[in-house]
């Protein structure tokens, strides 16, 4: 995608076989850095430590992470708010260019952060190299859309005689808390968002995957934007409990699960100081529609990306399928087939499809939810995982028939997909059962059939609708990501909207 001339990156040809093999060697010769997130002014007293393990091998440790105490929040917040009116004040221009020069960097230091996107997040080779170019796309995007929009004031219509102006400004201190889903791209594009719009950042990444996060920082400051503007405060829940309680805090950019995004929500709504916005994205129960025009070889390929492509560990991924009655048993038969190609294991292996869910919680809560799948007269078909993957968290690839979508109360992070029936006469219901969920983020539709496209399209509550391809991996500008209802506040990240919500409005009328 394109906008005045910026470019979405062009990522690593995988493929050619020149590229990949330094690419492998050099990412083996980075497997013995130990890795280190703290805050990014640590106080005199250190607060906890923990050790960040391997998701697929929890007996090797990556990392440390170093958690922020109640008095490096505290020294946090000062330092931000100092340097806010300064960091505004610099214009959309220079916000910008000093945003360009840290996608530079980032580019520039490809291999740590695809070493680091599979030993602490577990991401395959493909899902890490994705994971970079969507965070440099997302600093490129934001630093065109603080120019455009954060420069010079938009000129209004007055009487004779009298100007008005309307600008753009940074509402303040604003805070990130990012998930280790996307440890990179979420985190880098809400924080990168924050600072263009003019805000000072205090960045809390989820406590899982930190070390991603202190490597972004680290390189954001070398390009230039102050520390002081972009401040890390690694860890845990109550790290986040006491940012959010600040009141000097002036907005959340949150990605998560709905609970927290509803905690944080009564949290703001409970403090002093400024009203706070709350810009959430969060989870999704997402469906796929599939009727008897669709094409088979196109809807097994999009199916298994869209349920197990990142071990069905992204908030777009495919949860329901809806098969159409009359052709459900031959797809899911070649579903099946495709199914059981799918290669489990170690991350690093190209071979591998699927890698480990992100820490033994995510793997109990799966492997509950399907224990209770089997005890139930639900039909459920399980992959077997591989030998010598004990001491990582992998979940076997899972699919489960059930009745509807309304047999879920809640979403399920990970590589277990549900497939539903319906008759074509059935469809409407199957759309309003969708938006009954009260979750609105992706919904997939395989119709050759334009009618039927239009009357989905025309009923489903849905921020990010995809039409015969699969339903992950929104790209930067060409599709702006994000929810609706329980799923999120929006605006849409990537999208044309999102950084005014970052910013607060200023009128000047002069009466000359
Ligand atoms: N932005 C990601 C995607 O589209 C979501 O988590 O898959």
């Amino acid at each position: 995608a394109r906008q005045g001339g910026r470019r979405n990156s062009a990522g690593i040809d995988l493929s050619d076989q020149a590229v990949r093999e330094p690419l492998m060697a050099r990412l083996k010769a980075l497997e013995s850095v130990h890795w280190r997130a703290e805050p990014t002014f640590p106080g005199d007293t250190p607060g906890e430590i923990a050790p960040i393990t391997m998701p697929h091998d929890l007996s090797a440790v990556v990392g440390t992470r170093r958690d922020a105490t109640a008095e490096e929040v505290e020294a946090a917040f000062a330092r931000a708010a100092n340097i806010q009116p300064g960091w505004d004040a610099l214009g959309g221009e220079k916000r910008a260019l000093l945003l360009e020069e840290a996608a530079d960097l980032f580019e520039a230091h490809t291999d740590e952060f695809l070493s680091l996107c599979q030993r602490e997040a577990g991401k395959t080779l493909l899902d890490a190299v994705l994971e970079l170019r969507e965070a440099v796309d997302f600093l490129r995007y934001y630093a065109a859309g603080a120019r455009e929009q954060f420069g010079a004031p938009t000129i209004l219509p007055g009487p004779t005689g009298e100007e008005n102006s309307l600008s753009l400004h940074g509402r303040g201190v604003f805070a990130t808390i990012s998930p280790w889903n996307f440890p990179l791209a979420i985190f880098t594009g809400m924080a990168a968002a924050a600072l263009a719009a003019g805000n000072s950042v205090i960045a809390k990444p989820a406590e899982q995957t930190p070390l991603i996060a202190a490597l972004a920082v680290k390189l954001c400051h070398e390009a230039g934007i102050p520390p002081e503007a972009l401040q890390l405060l690694p860890g845990a829940g109550q790290v986040g409990q006491m940012i959010t309680a600040h009141p000097k805090l002036a907005g959340v950019a949150f990605t998560g699960s709905t609970e927290t995004a509803q905690a944080i929500n009564r949290t703001l709504a409970g403090r002093d100081g400024p009203i706070a916005t709350l810009i959430a994205e969060t989870g999704g129960q997402n469906a796929m529609i599939v009727d008897s025009s669709a094409l088979p070889e196109q809807v097994v390929r999009d199916v298994l990306a869209s349920a197990f492509q990142s071990a069905g560990q992204r908030c777009s991924a495919l949860r329901v399928l809806y098969l159409q009655e009359d052709i459900a048993d031959p797809m899911l038969e070649m579903i099946r087939g495709g199914f059981e190609a799918l290669n489990i294991g170690d991350p690093a292996s190209l071979a591998t499809d699927i890698g480990p869910v992100i820490d033994p919680d995510a793997q109990a809560r799966l492997e509950r939810h399907v224990a209770r799948c089997l005890a139930s007269d639900r039909k459920v078909t399980r992959l077997s995982l591989p030998p010598g993957v004990e001491k990582g968290c992998f979940v076997a690839p899972t699919i489960v028939e059930i009745g509807s979508i309304r047999d879920l109360s809640r979403e399920h992070f990970g590589p277990v997909l549900h497939v539903a029936r319906f008759r074509a006469s059935e469809l409407g219901q199957v759309v309003e059962d969708i938006n009954e969920s009260g979750y609105g983020l992706t919904l997939g539709l395989h119709s050759r059939i334009a009618a039927t496209r239009r009357f989905v399209q025309a009923r489903a509550r849905v921020g990010n609708f995809y039409v015969n391809r699969n339903q992950i991996g929104a790209v930067v500008e060409s599709q702006p990501f994000g929810g609706e209802g329980m799923s999120g506040t929006g605006p849409k990240a990537g999208g044309p909207h999102y950084l005014a919500r970052f910013a607060t409005e200023r009128v000047m009328t002069i009466d000359t």
